[in-house]
């Protein structure tokens, strides 16, 4: 038996005086009951318990694939709406997989993984991450070839990326690095504009496409397992 306050906690839904807090405001059911009192002591393996008519689930890590609408931004708290604010979900400690600009859409990984997104994000790592990119100018031969070879333009060095062109407007890259604006500088090195981007994949996992912008979903296990593989 455990005290419904500090089981809520040790799950990682926040301190122990938030799940006080939270209890008293009669947010908490256990076996459908309200329960106000948090000294209330609970079967951890047995118990059913919700917060905001959701299951908590005993889980210590939780991914989520957001297909990232535009004008939302990568990050935790601010003045604008953040991806973290798009996942209606009691789980404290989430963080967006890595940053997209604001315009950008697509796939974005919100997790509460330390681990798993530092290894995705790490520099040394090479992660592939495939984006379609819609751009106001057709790209020449040259460019192409600027692209695939890996572009230095000033202070500015790229890794090459793979290409594939999709219609004289639009194509998809494949880069494996994330620096600031990447592909956006990409294509003003080569005197181009983006005009449209949206992420399709990260290493193996793949955007649904049964998610509109601003839907997201669980990861399912075997997609967790491949990205930590
Ligand atoms: N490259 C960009 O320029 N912007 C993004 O959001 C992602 C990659």
């Amino acid at each position: 038996m455990i005290r419904l306050d500090k089981a809520l906690a040790n799950i990682g839904y926040g301190s122990r005086n938030e799940m006080k807090r939270l209890i008293k405001s009669g947010r908490v059911r256990v076996n459908g009951e309200v329960i106000t009192n948090p000294t209330v002591h609970i079967q951890e393996e047995t118990d059913e318990l919700m917060i905001d008519d959701k299951p908590v689930t005993y889980q210590k890590y939780f991914y989520f694939m957001l297909n990232k609408p535009a004008g939302v931004i990568s990050a935790t708290e601010g003045r604008d709406t953040t991806v973290i604010d798009l996942i209606d979900e009691n789980i404290k400690g989430l963080f967006p997989c890595g940053r997209l600009d604001k315009d950008t859409e697509g796939l974005l990984m919100i997790s509460n993984d330390g681990e798993l997104t530092h290894q995705l994000l790490s520099p040394r790592n090479h992660i592939e991450k495939e984006y379609y990119v819609e751009h106001s100018i057709p790209l020449s031969a040259y460019d192409v070839e600027m692209l695939e070879n890996g572009i230095s333009s000033g202070a500015d060095n790229f890794r090459p990326a793979k290409y594939e062109k999709v219609s004289d407007h639009a194509c998809r890259l494949v880069i494996t690095e994330g620096k600031y604006h990447e592909i956006k500088r990409m294509f003003l090195a080569m005197g181009n504009q983006v005009t449209y981007l949206k992420r399709l994949r990260m290493k193996t996992l793949v955007l649904d496409p049964a998610l509109k912008p601003g839907e997201y979903r669980p990861l399912k296990p075997e997609e967790v397992k491949a990205l930590q593989d």
